[in-house]
């Protein structure tokens, strides 16, 4: 039995491996396929890029093929082969490409957890549509000023413990003041039990993202599935509320109480409030309050989740990652706090209240969160799926092909940014190389997938550091960043603080 049994595994690694030998050497024959190797059968090259993840280096899995194989090259990994692009040029390329030619591509676990009209799946007219409305919402400056006082609250009162808390985890505490903006921006949700239920329910959801997809009870996967419906279910009964609440305004006669008139526009409806109110009225638009069907809440509710996945993590780990670098490196930190200190001595001595413009025109402190995004690399790549073959700048990809855009590998590449390892907010001054060239500076992606919240997520870190460096003076402890499954701080950034006596 043990014979019959160790000549199938035999069997099965030689055909294994000729079936691998047989799908290199069909790649190989269109010489136009970026050089590069598909590692070992099956796993190809994932081991590598997974201990580079871990790697106080993360780009060294890119940096050593580029070496051997220049700027774009092949490999594969998590499962797939795939095209891995360093080159801003070919990065744009991909970005820029309107979803006829590549659609973005994420782990079967992520796939089989987000709903079919997640705008992160969605693509075409309708994705630009949906895109659009989200966009213009957060952009526009009535939206801003009025969540300058939300965030400002979220800000200030966690912050306002602080010096009873000794050491202060501050990746817990701003994942704590960015998801409470999260929802309120998402959904009108504040403080109280349904935060804490989504807070909670998120948490575990997430878990799911990028693990084995194995639907059996007791796995990662099947709990994460299940706290998804958790979610989905509170979700349904708020947007349901909103829903009644829009029709009910709709309908309101003229006579009714000034209270709810004064809560109307100019036009005679609701203000929009949140994204949700957003997807709402352009369901109401394009088919009429009357035929709105149960699916369009459905949908609406499932995107309010898959939206949370983009926003949850991001904003935290750049206000983290912000606070290391300026603790490291004393004369950052310096002109920073003089900086803030500046605008708070005004605002102290007119007592005027901060409008979202004052915390996004101070310049050094723009300069220090373009520096910490571009040495962060939140999101160090896109990955998408060729859905024909494509040439870009003289190399193929081949329909079917991942390819994986690395912003990361661009952003630390000394060809455009000279000393790239250096926090350096001062080179944004001095608009260095090619720094004046967007292409190599692509924190929030770009094209038509432009990350929405990114005007968000700057007023969000800039009121943060605000609040952080006329309020306190702090040690951090010793920590560093690990980069996979998503980037980290290994001991959740321990600062010891102390408040400024004013
Ligand atoms: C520092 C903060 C942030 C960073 C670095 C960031 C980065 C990105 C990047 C690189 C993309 C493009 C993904 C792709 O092309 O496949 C993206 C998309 C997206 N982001 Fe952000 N993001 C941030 C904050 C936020 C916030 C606060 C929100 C929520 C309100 C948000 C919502 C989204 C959404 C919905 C998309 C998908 C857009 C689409 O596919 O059309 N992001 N983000």
């Amino acid at each position: 039995m043990d014979l019959v049994l160790g000549f199938s595994i035999f069997l099965g690694i030689i055909m294994g491996w000729f079936w691998w030998k047989w799908i290199n050497n069909k790649k190989k024959k269109d010489s136009r396929v970026p050089k590069g190797s598909l590692g070992f059968p099956l796993i190809g090259e994932t081991l590598d890029f997974i201990i580079c993840g871990y790697s106080s280096r993360p780009v060294s899995f890119m940096e050593k093929r580029k070496s051997l194989y220049g700027k774009v090259f092949k490999s594969h990994i998590l499962g797939r082969p795939i095209i891995v692009s360093t080159d801003p040029y070919v990065n744009k390329a991909i970005l820029q490409n309107n979803g006829s030619t590549f659609v973005p591509y994420y782990p079967k676990s992520v796939t089989e957890l987000m709903g079919k009209a997640s705008i992160l799946q969605m693509n075409g007219s309708t994705h630009k549509r949906v895109h659009g409305l989200i966009g213009s919402f957060l952009k526009s400056p009535q939206f801003k000023s009025r969540l300058t006082r939300v965030i400002e609250k979220s800000v200030l009162l966690p912050m306002e413990n602080w010096k009873n808390k000794n050491p202060v985890y501050i990746q817990e505490e701003t994942k704590k003041i960015t998801f409470e903006v999260l929802v309120m921006v998402l959904m009108g949700i504040g403080p109280g039990e349904e935060l804490e239920f989504l807070r909670r329910e998120f948490a575990e959801f997430i878990k799911g993202l990028i693990c084995l997809p194995i639907k059996l009870p007791g796995t990662t996967f099947y709990k994460s599935l299940k706290a998804k419906e958790r979610l989905v279910k509170m979700v349904r009964r708020i947007i349901e509320e909103k829903k009644l609440n829009m029709e009910r305004t709709t309908t309101m006669s003229e006579s009714e109480s000034e209270s709810e008139e004064r809560d109307r526009d100019e036009s005679g409806r609701r203000p929009i409030l949140d994204v949700a109110d957003v997807f709402l009225c352009d369901a109401v638009e394009s088919n009429g309050m009357e035929q709105q069907q149960q699916q369009t809440v459905d949908v609406i509710s499932e995107n309010m989740i898959e939206m949370m996945i983009p926003g949850e993590d991001s904003v935290p780990m750049l206000m983290t990652f912000a606070v290391k670098y300026i603790s490291d490196c004393p004369l950052a930190l310096k002109q920073l706090t003089e900086e803030n200190m500046e605008l708070k001595r005004q605002k102290d001595s007119t007592g005027e209240e901060y409008d979202w413009t004052d915390y996004m025109s101070l310049p050094f402190t723009q300069d220090v969160i373009s520096e910490t995004l571009r040495m962060a690399n939140i999101i160090n790549a896109v990955w998408r799926k060729a859905l024909k073959d494509v040439d870009i700048k003289g190399y193929l990809i081949p329909k079917g092909w991942c390819v994986l855009a690395s912003f990361s590998s661009v952003h630390l590449d000394e060809e455009n940014y000279e000393n790239p390892y250096q926090f350096d907010p001062w080179r944004w001054q001095r608009k260095e190389g090619n720094l004046s060239n967007s292409i190599c500076f692509t924190p929030f992606g770009g094209g038509q997938r432009l990350c929405p919240g990114f005007e968000l997520g700057r007023l969000e870190i800039s009121i943060f550091l605000h609040h952080l460096v006329t309020r306190y003076r702090w040690v951090a402890e010793e920590d560093y960043s690990i980069s996979f499954p998503t980037v980290k701080m290994k001991k959740k950034l321990p600062i010891i603080v102390a408040p400024i006596s004013s």
